[in-house]
């Protein structure tokens, strides 16, 4: 038998939105996922095999080839870059904005701004383009606290509700980029799997659209 054709999914928030969207399209795992930890799942296609990992691990499996396929934030993609990735569709779910954000009220005064994000690369090359000298400080989370706690005098963050931004006296300030999850592949595999690949990719594309 071939390899099998091995698909990253991102765990978090958006596995919640992935499932029920893969099911549409006919792939579906062969148990059930939370009750498990396990990483790697058989489905219900023969030589297709589901990944469990960590959002931001899913570029560089995929980029390096270890998965074929893949879901993955376009917040994600920016920050880790699309060099060996096809991005062949969008998937329309967890739709949320990448945003500047700061102090409700204060607007940013300083020559050289302070910037705290986990998006390092993304934000450097934002305020790069936007002729603003930033120095940027790599946070794993909780950026919300940043300039609340005078480390930073802005932030470069997730925006959904903005409920996380005023329940800690912020306010958003500039976009940056709208977010959605989008399909990822391989570009070797893209290439050598193609016959395997294509009827995954329109039978997602058509799950999508019929959501759309
Ligand atoms: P981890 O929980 O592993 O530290 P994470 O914060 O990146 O990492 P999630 O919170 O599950 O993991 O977010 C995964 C992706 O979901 C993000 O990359 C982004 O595309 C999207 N996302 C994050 N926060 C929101 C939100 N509040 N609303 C909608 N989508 C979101
Ligand atoms: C995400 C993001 C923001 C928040 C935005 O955090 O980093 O903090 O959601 O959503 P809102 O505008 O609806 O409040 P998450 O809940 O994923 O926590 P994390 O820091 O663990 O990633
Ligand atoms: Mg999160």
């Amino acid at each position: 038998m071939s390899k099998p054709l091995i698909f990253a999914l991102s765990k978090g928030r958006i596995l919640e939105e992935t499932l029920p969207l893969l099911a549409d399209a006919g792939i579906e795992p062969a148990e059930s996922l939370d009750k498990s930890r396990k990483l790697l799942f058989d489905t219900n296609l023969e030589n297709v095999k589901l990944v469990m990992l960590r959002a931001v691990d899913v570029p560089t499996y995929v980029q390096l080839g270890a998965a074929d396929l893949g879901v993955a934030g376009r917040d994600v993609l920016l920050e880790h870059g699309a060099d060996g990735l096809y991005e062949p569709l969008d998937l329309r779910i967890s739709r949320c904005r990448l945003m500047t954000a700061g102090i409700e009220g204060q607007s940013p005064g300083r020559a050289r701004r302070r910037v705290a994000t986990k998006f390092v690369n993304l934000a450097r090359r934002y305020y790069a383009e936007q002729g603003i000298q930033a120095e940027v400080i790599k946070l794993y989370g909780a950026m919300e606290l940043a300039p609340l706690m005078n480390l930073a005098d802005e932030i470069v963050d997730i925006v959904d509700t903005g409920n996380t931004l005023r329940a800690n006296g912020m306010a958003p300030r500039e976009l940056i980029a709208d977010i959605s999850t989008r399909l990822v592949v391989n570009k070797a595999s893209m290439t050598m799997q193609h016959e395997r690949l294509m009827p995954l990719i329109e039978q997602l594309r058509r799950a999508v659209e019929v959501r759309n």
